[in-house]
């Protein structure tokens, strides 16, 4: 499609984001290849040399063209957040990953609209959001009300609309995993579609559902910085972002459930139950297992 046709040349964010992400890309590309050293936040918590010189490259290039833009970084930037844009910017979503050499990783930069009257506890509106896999050389893009695209083609969600049929994704915080009740949703929720991916990247995983790759995607105490350009993907690909109650998704939420829409509701009535201890399904003995496993045997025979 041309970008006429396409409406790229309408976007007033995007280009300029998508050049920064690209550079920010081609570094973390050039680290991945190097391989880096580790260190450690917290007790598992890992960073490393890439995290921190990308923020700092995306914080100096956003300065440069958009020069009253706010940056909010996980790395920890904090700059002009007191204006009427901001960026949350994750410069390297799935360190854990890169810091093994395992190819899932991703630049996030998502924009958000804080009219001068907002309180600071409010939320304003997503308008822009992009995530870059340098790997792959994929660059997903959304700005508000346009659409979202992949390398320029438009992309919508996933039209299957039963969660037995759906692909699904979630994941584990990197520190107090111990403290995270998401392990028993993976079970459900895997005995109950085609699968759950955990693949170690938040915004990816949201890309992936705005691209109709995924179904869904949940996960527990995300920051802003993991899903903001996520969030306006899915919803300018037609998709539906919510907390784990069906409520408007806040940029604060922290709890995301993000789906293609049609299997929404399905999703929401599973996480119903599960809070409320219904139906959940019983971890067997290893004997029962043989048992179930040799008279699944034996009926085929
Ligand atoms: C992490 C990734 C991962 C998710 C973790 C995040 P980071 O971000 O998005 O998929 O499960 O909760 O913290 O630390 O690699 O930027
Ligand atoms: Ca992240
Ligand atoms: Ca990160």
């Amino acid at each position: 499609m041309s970008n006429a046709a396409s409406g790229i040349q309408q976007w007033v964010w995007v280009p300029k984001a998508s050049e920064i992400a690209r550079e920010a890309g081609a570094r973390l590309r050039e680290f991945f290849s190097q391989g880096v050293e580790t260190e450690y936040k917290g007790d598992v918590d890992v960073v490393t040399i890439a995290d921190r010189t990308v923020e700092k490259l995306i914080r100096t290039r956003l300065s440069e063209v958009f020069p009253e833009h706010g940056v909010y970084g996980e790395e920890g930037t904090r700059e002009r957040l007191e204006g009427q844009f901001r960026w949350y910017v994750d410069p390297l979503d799935g360190t854990t990953n890169f810091a093994h050499g395992f190819p899932q990783f991703c630049v996030s930069m998502g924009l958000e609209q804080r009219p001068s009257s907002l309180k600071a506890e409010e939320d304003g509106t997503l308008v822009a959001g992009v995530i870059y896999d340098p790997l792959r050389d994929e660059l997903f893009s959304a700005e508000k009300g346009k659409g979202a695209f992949l390398n320029g083609k438009p992309i919508r969600t996933s039209p299957i609309s039963k969660l037995a049929e759906a692909l699904l994704a979630t994941g584990f915080p990197s520190r107090k995993r111990h403290a995270s009740p998401n392990i028993h949703f993976y079970q459900e929720f895997t005995l109950r579609s085609h699968g759950v991916r955990r693949a170690g990247s938040a915004a990816l995983d949201l890309a992936y559902v705005a691209a109709g790759r995924l179904e869904g995607f949940w996960e527990f105490n995300l920051n802003p910085w993991d899903t903001a350009a996520g969030i306006l993907l899915v919803e300018e690909a037609g998709g539906r972002v919510t907390d784990f109650e069906g409520r408007r998704y806040r940029i604060d939420s922290r709890e995301i459930l993000a789906s293609n829409g049609s299997i929404h509701q399905e999703l929401l009535a599973l996480f119903a139950d599960m809070f409320a201890g219904r139906g959940l399904s019983p971890i067997p003995t290893p004997a029962e297992w043989a048992a179930q496993r040799e008279a699944a045997a034996a009926a085929k025979d």
